[in-house]
């Protein structure tokens, strides 16, 4: 099993990206870590605790960045509501809290642990930037950091930019320089990682507890997506960065030199992503670009049924 830290913010396909490694037998999810984003900090370490009950796992969660490095935090509760996972109904469950900060027990498990961790980004970049700064010795023990977050071609919360990264881009440039192992499943790949309301009843159809989680997770998300884009199904943004850590085979990527833009006067926040090699610089990050859909919804599927 591969050993990996999920460092998230949930949100609609947090919850989701969550589903799919706490069910998926090729993850051992050592962790979980919130960071701000989303919503605030309380409210998405409240909503990570209740989707670890739900879904009977063991599994300990940590507080960890409450906003961004430089910035103030713009949460989005036009997409996930007031809650950060509103009309999903997700009960009150019974766990607490990790007493250690996110980034003291990710240091704490990185180091610990004898395989190289693979680390799962589905928030804002602020917690494992922290910990790169505060730990530089961690970065020989992890073996990836898949991150949702970016885009070649286009933002989605500015023409250029993309949540995760125009919510913290300074941490994102911290990350993005590090020389560890990237991964970025940014808006070119989950724009194709859509699932449509025909997806939408097969998941319901496995007829678990989760699955009805899932579906009604993806009902409330698809309300943001049908008032404001033309997009055909709903991008499921987060799992896209878990599918990558579980089979990576199951995407198209090309490697680039990426940099984040933190000072642009209409960019902030972009990841300029060296698609045609123009800069002739070192290659930093496996940029996703395609996903064989059939694959990803299988996977999401196949997690669901192995799970409450
Ligand atoms: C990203 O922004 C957040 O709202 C989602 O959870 C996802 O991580 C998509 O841009
Ligand atoms: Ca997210």
């Amino acid at each position: 099993k591969k050993p990996v830290i999920i460092d998230c913010d949930p949100g609609y396909d947090d919850a989701l990206a969550l589903i799919l490694a706490l069910g998926n037998e090729k993850l051992d999810v050592r962790a979980i870590t919130t960071c701000a984003g989303n919503q605030t900090g309380e409210k998405i370490l409240k909503n990570a605790l209740n989707i670890v009950s739900f879904l009977e796992k063991d599994i300990t969660v940590a507080l960890g960045a409450k906003k961004p490095l430089m910035r103030e935090l713009e949460i989005a509760p036009e997409v996930h509501g007031e809650t950060g996972l509103d009309g999903a109904e997700l009960p009150e469950g019974n766990r607490v809290a990790n007493k250690e900060n996110a980034i003291n027990l990710m240091k704490k498990i990185i180091m610990e642990t004898d395989e190289k961790i693979t680390i799962i980004v589905t928030g804002p970049l602020t917690n494992m930037a922290l910990l790169l700064t505060l730990y530089p010795e961690v970065k020989d023990k992890i073996y990836e950091i898949s991150i949702m977050g970016g885009a070649c071609f286009g933002g989605n919360v500015t023409p250029c930019a993309e949540y995760n990264i125009k919510t913290d881009p300074e941490a994102a440039e911290i990350v993005f320089k590090s020389g560890i192992k990237i991964a970025m499943c940014g808006l070119d790949v989950t724009h194709r990682a859509l699932f449509t309301k025909a997806d939408f009843r097969d998941i319901r159809a496995i007829g678990n507890n989760t699955s009805e989680l899932a579906y009604r997770i993806l009902v409330a998300y698809s309300k943001y997506y049908e008032e404001n884009t033309e997009l055909e199904g709903i991008p499921v943004h987060d799992a896209c960065a878990v599918a990558y850590a579980i089979d990576s085979s199951i995407f198209e990527t090309k490697k680039c030199y990426v940099t984040v833009e933190t000072k642009g006067e209409f960019t902030t926040g972009q990841t300029v992503v060296d698609y045609r090699d123009l800069l002739r610089k070192e290659k930093n990050v496996e940029v996703a670009f395609d996903i064989d859909k059939g694959a990803f919804l299988n996977l999401f599927k196949a997690a669901i049924r192995e799970l409450p």
